[in-house]
This record gives C-alpha cells, sequence and structure tokens, in this order.
C-alpha cells in the first residue's frame, strides 16, 4: 500500500541522525553515566542535528554523598529531585523527508530488529565450528598440490600436510574432518578393490590421525569411485549398466576396513540401494557397533561437483551418474530414500549438494528425527571464491550467510571445505558483524 506523500517542508524528526547503536549496553538514565550533547555542525543536511552519546571516558561511579535510604527518599519527596540527563533531543529528518500521518500499526516488527543487541537476543539460528565437518582431500606425495578448481584447497600429503591442516582446524575448534583420497592410477581397477586394501592410503591415514588425535571425529567417504578405473561409483557391466548388489558387497568391505583403521562415522555416497542396510550389518558382524552411518540420502545428480571431480581425477570415463544419484527436479523421491535409509539404520541423513537444495534439507528435518547433514559442495565452494576474487562478493560475509541459511534449513552438520576459514572468522571480528 503506498503512503500518501505530503509536499511540505520538513519538520519531521526521524531517528536517521541518531546513533542508536551507541546506547548498546547502557542504561540511559543511569545517574552514572553523563551524557554529552555534541552539536554535528558537519552534518549540513540538517538543521539542529544534535548528538547525544554516553561520555567514552566517564570516570566511574558517581561520589557518594553518605546517604541513608530514608535521606534519600525524603530529599525526593521533598522535590530535591537529583540529575539525570536530560531526554535527548528529537533527531531531525533530511530537508525534503516528505511529512507523512504515521501508519497505525499495530506491529511493527522492526522494532525487534532496531539494535544489534536485540538482534542478537532474537536470533533463531547460530552456527559454531562444532557443526562444521572439514572434507580434506589427501594423496600419497610428501608435497601439498594446489587444487586449481578450489582456490584454497590442496591434496594434502597424508604424512605431513593432513596432520598440520587437522591441528589448524582443532585449534579453531573443528574437530571433525572427512577424508578424500587422490587413487593412483595404477590402483584403479574395475571393481576398485583398492577400496577396502587394510594398508591402503584411507586406512593408514586414518590410523596415523587417531595415533596423534585419538578424539578426532574421522568420517569418511564410502563409494568406489576414487578406486573404479570407469571413474564410476560402482561396478560397471558391460552393458554401462552400474551394478547394484554386486557394489553394496565392495562398499560393505570398503566400510569395515575403514572402520578397522578407527573411523568413526562412515558415509556412504553412492546412492546404491540397500547399502545403508548391508553395510550395518557387515559392520555389527565384525565388531563394529559403535560406528556411525551417515547416508548420502539425497545426493543429487549435480554440476556442482564438477571441482571435486578434478581435485581427485574421478571424473565417469563415461556417460553420467543420473542412473544412482538423483534428478535435480525431484522432491519427492528424497522422502523415499530417507524412509529407506532410516529404517535401514541410518544415523544421519545427508543432503547433497548444500544451497541450491535448502528445501530438500528442510523436508528431511521435517520428517525425520535423525540428525540431519547438508553438504555444502565443491561447486557452491568454488563460485564463493571466484566472486570474491572478481570483488563482485564479499567472500566472508557471503560464506558465513550460506553457512547459516543451511543450518537454518535445518542441517545439523555442514561439510564445507570452507570448515577452517569459517571457524576462523566465527572465532573472530567477523562474527559479531554477521549478527549485527
Ligand atoms: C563421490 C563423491 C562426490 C563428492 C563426494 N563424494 C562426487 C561425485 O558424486 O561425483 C562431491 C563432493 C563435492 O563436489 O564437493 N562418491
Amino acid at each position: 500500500m503506498a503512503s500518501t506523500i505530503f509536499k511540505t517542508p520538513c519538520t519531521v524528526p526521524a531517528t536517521k541522525g541518531l546513533d542508536r547503536e551507541k546506547y548498546v549496553g547502557l542504561r540511559p538514565f543511569s545517574s552514572n553515566l553523563r551524557f554529552d550533547c555534541v552539536k554535528t555542525g558537519a552534518m549540513a543536511w540538517t538543521r539542529h542535528c544534535y548528538k547525544v552519546r554516553a561520555s567514552a571516558a566517564h570516570d566511574g561511579p558517581t561520589k557518594k554523598l553518605g546517604l541513608s535510604d530514608a535521606e534519600c527518599e525524603e530529599a525526593v519527596t521533598a522535590g530535591n529531585v537529583p540529575e539525570a540527563p536530560p531526554v535527548p533531543p528529537k533527531p531531525v529528518a533530511p530537508a525534503g523527508t516528505p511529512v507523512v500521518p504515521s501508519l497505525l500499526l499495530r506491529r511493527r516488527p522492526r522494532r525487534n530488529r532496531r539494535t544489534p543487541a536485540l538482534r542478537a537476543s532474537f536470533q533463531e539460528t547460530n552456527i559454531s565450528p562444532a557443526n562444521l565437518v572439514y572434507p580434506l582431500f589427501i594423496h600419497e606425495g610428501e608435497e601439498d598440490t594446489p587444487i586449481g578448481a578450489m582456490p584454497g584447497c590442496y591434496r594434502l600429503g597424508w604424512r605431513h600436510g593432513l596432520l598440520e591442516e587437522v591441528a589448524r582446524a582443532r585449534d579453531v575448534g573443528v574437530n571433525s574432518v572427512v577424508l578424500f583420497p587422490k587413487v593412483p592410477d595404477g590402483l584403479k581397477s574395475p571393481t576398485g578393490e583398492e577400496a577396502y586394501n587394510e594398508n591402503g592410503l584411507v586406512p593408514r591415514a586414518i590410523r596415523l590421525l587417531k595415533d596423534k588425535y585419538p578424539d578426532l571425529v574421522i568420517f569418511t567417504d564410502v563409494a568406489l569411485d576414487p578406486y573404479s578405473s570407469d571413474g564410476h561409483d560402482g561396478i560397471v557391466r558391460e552393458d554401462g549398466v552400474i551394478m547394484n548388489d554386486e557394489t553394496v558387497h565392495q562398499l560393505c568391505k570398503q566400510a569395515v576396513a575403514q572402520a578397522r583403521a578407527g573411523a568413526d562415522i562412515v558415509s556412504p555416497s553412492d546412492m546404491m540401494d540397500g547399502r545403508v542396510g548391508a553395510i550395518r550389518a557387515a559392520l555389527d558382524a565384525e565388531g563394529f557397533q559403535h560406528v556411525s552411518i551417515m547416508s548420502y540420502t539425497a545426493k543429487y545428480a549435480s554440476s556442482f561437483y564438477g571441482p571435486f571431480r578434478e581435485a581427485l581425477d574421478s571424473n565417469p570415463r563415461f556417460g553420467d551418474k543420473k542412473t544412482y544419484q538423483m534428478n535435480p527436479a525431484n522432491h519427492r523421491e528424497a522422502l523415499v530414500e530417507a524412509h529407506e535409509d532410516e529404517s535401514e539404520g541410518a544415523d544421519i541423513l545427508l543432503v547433497k549438494p548444500g544451497l541450491p537444495y535448502l528445501d530438500i534439507i528442510r523436508l528431511l528435518r521435517d520428517n525425520s528425527s535423525l540428525p540431519v547433514a547438508a553438504y555444502q559442495v565443491s561447486g557452491e565452494y568454488s563460485m564463493i571464491k571466484a566472486g570474491g576474487a572478481l570483488k563482485m562478493i564479499d567472500e566472508e560475509r557471503v560464506m558465513l550467510e550460506s553457512l547459516m541459511c543451511l543450518r537454518r534449513a535445518g542441517a545439523d552438520i555442514i561439510l564445507t571445505y570452507f570448515a577452517l576459514q569459517a571457524a576462523r572468522c566465527l572465532a573472530g571480528e567477523k562474527s559479531r558483524e554477521l549478527y549485527e
């Protein structure tokens, strides 16, 4: 509804010139505070713009006069009211501000957004480093190799760079990681046996990490693609069909090998049918009842995975992943997957990618009592990095906002390549900015 605009000279005070932020935490009528009236003549657009603020360097409590409560009350009753700062003058609006009658509103939602302190009071969602899981790429080499499509990410040497990066993450409260191996081509095969080599890169890295940081939470990826000479998450039949049950058999062996090395949470990311139940049974049969399963419940056949596949050199050699990953057009199907995973014994349900799929995160949140995880994938990460590098967006603010939105949609935990950077921001100045 458009409000009527009166073309009259400005006499209406507005709050714009008043630096309300300065009142945060202050009790303006407390006699301990001295208020100074400062004429801010520099603001040419107002006629009388006074800024009233608490004196920055106030000299502690006012001197006591040694009066009793009764004497103080008596003085007030007798009309000797002690001085307190004056009511600040009404701030003046800029010349040309239309004079309009106040809207008769019973509710003005802006009242609860007026100051940083109020906004902090009514904030519905929060994010902490404890909610973040840090995906780390590892390789057999000794050096850390930068990943071109993911600025700031490296294939870390499993004996050096990996340990150092984990130490940095733990320093700022990120104590959960998920490992993705870059497997030498010579170890890849159509059936991906290397996935369950107990002395393979991932089990070795897990043992090393657990030796150094016993309380680190280690998630693993359960899927054949880094080990498959076809670059698919499952075994490929001669006619191109991805074989389900045979692949699940391999995944069970992979999950058990990871659990034996010390993984806390195994995460099947392949989207084969029935793998959660089968992996649960395999883990239990080997005495790994305590190892959790985070199921990639709703993993979509997404183009946002491009940079990741470059990082691991794991692009499918032919075709795409549409016969196992979900159609991005589908919503209800996520519920079908969620019901299956839940009944097969998943401990955590994951949605992937993150930001373009907030509705799916909310869908699972509203339809399951299990924790929900969101994966902010490589493409999401790289877009924010690129936008930041081109100075088109403020990288850190967009990063924190997108993580907050994933939480608001219903994600308990977020897998994100930003985990370390975000936790550093949350620990410092940027977090206050985000909340204000
Ligand atoms: C494969 C896997 C993929 C990712 C995690 N596990 C890629 C794929 O399905 O091809 C993608 C993660 C990302 O893009 O950040 N098992």
